[in-house]
């Protein structure tokens, strides 16, 4: 008999995926990292959850010869340019990013350009060969920490996220800082009319903004944070109720975390299911066991972009 295209191409999945992801791990001596915004049923097998400096961070210390980055490419990458020696995966290779796409590198150079006596500090959400024109990378965890240990007098290009961008500025009082132009579709998505009438609804609850947001969402904020910070907020608060302007994939983990509490995710402007990463939910528990599966696909970064970009990842660790 001949095999049809439907059973040339369509994989077999064993009954019990988390068993079986589990037992690849063991054998290929595997760590799976997965950012708060993935699906719950991925954050539940990962061996670290967290935000992009805490995975960063994991990465660099890991002794697994495999990593499975339960993230978007920037991500993976960023753990390859950490680890040239290990096999690192992503389960789709096609989970990029609306930000890091905002600024694409042949551009960068030649904006760089006009700013040559310029500090060129970039958001980890960007690409490999903007890491390579960039002197430090920050988070949205530590880019206030990192800027605050700039000298006044040394200018500085802020690159790609326009919304970080203003947040530092205002954090820091470094308002001569150059910015590109840069954004997230997701954070770009929440309606600051509709929030106003969410908080009318509900008026004990916390907003909670992560600072990719735009500035009329961030002025209603009564904390503005990365995942992880945000996590913490809603742990360490007194208040019952939360209003979380973020991708909703770290809902999964607060609820875990603070299971008494109520959290509602932010709307969006058009009643879409635009605050979700289309990129981050790319990846399912399949496609994770597929990639440990198959060894692929496998995130590489070519040799001279990888070193030049290695420099300014190393910065931040130290500068964290
Ligand atoms: P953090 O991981 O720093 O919270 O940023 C969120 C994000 O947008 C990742 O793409
Ligand atoms: Fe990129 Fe935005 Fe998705 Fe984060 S949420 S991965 S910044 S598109």
């Amino acid at each position: 008999m001949f095999a049809t295209a439907a059973t040339l191409t369509t994989p077999s999945f064993p009954q019990d995926l988390v068993e079986a992801i589990y037992e690849l791990k063991k054998e290929l001596n595997a760590v799976i990292l997965a950012h708060y915004y993935q699906e719950g049923e991925i954050q539940d097998i990962a061996d670290y959850i967290g935000d992009s400096l805490g995975l960063s961070q994991q990465a660099a210390k890991t002794k697994a010869d495999v990593i499975l980055f339960a993230g978007v490419h920037f991500m993976a990458e960023t753990a390859k340019i950490l680890n040239p020696d290990k096999l690192v995966l992503i389960p789709d290779l096609q989970a990029g990013c609306s930000l890091a796409d905002s600024c694409p590198a042949e551009e960068f150079a030649a904006f760089k350009a006009k700013y040559p006596n310029h500090l060129v500090i970039s958001y980890i959400n960007c690409s490999a060969e903007v890491k390579a024109l960039s002197d430090i990378i920050c988070t949205s965890s530590n880019a206030v920490k990192i800027v605050k240990q700039i000298p006044p007098t040394q200018p500085i290009i802020f690159a790609p996220d326009r919304n970080l961008g203003r947040y530092v500025m205002e954090q820091t009082g470094r308002y001569d800082m150059i910015l590109w132009e840069g954004s997230c579709i997701v954070h770009e998505t929440f309606s600051e009319k509709k929030l106003v009438q969410l908080k009318v609804q509900h008026p004990e609850a916390k907003i909670l903004a992560h600072p990719e947001c735009e500035p009329p969402v961030l002025r209603h904020a009564d904390f503005i944070g990365s995942t992880t910070a945000l996590l913490k907020y809603v742990i360490d608060s007194k208040a019952k109720e939360f209003i979380i302007a973020t991708e909703p994939g770290i809902i999964h983990q607060m609820k875990k975390a603070a299971p008494g509490k109520t959290f509602i995710p932010a709307p969006a402007e058009n009643n879409c299911s635009c605050n979700e990463c289309p990129y981050m939910r790319l990846n399912t528990l399949e496609k994770v066991y597929l990639a440990l599966k198959n060894r692929a696909p496998a995130v590489d970064v070519p040799p001279p972009i990888r070193e030049k970009a290695l420099l300014p990842i190393q910065r931040m660790l130290e500068m964290s």
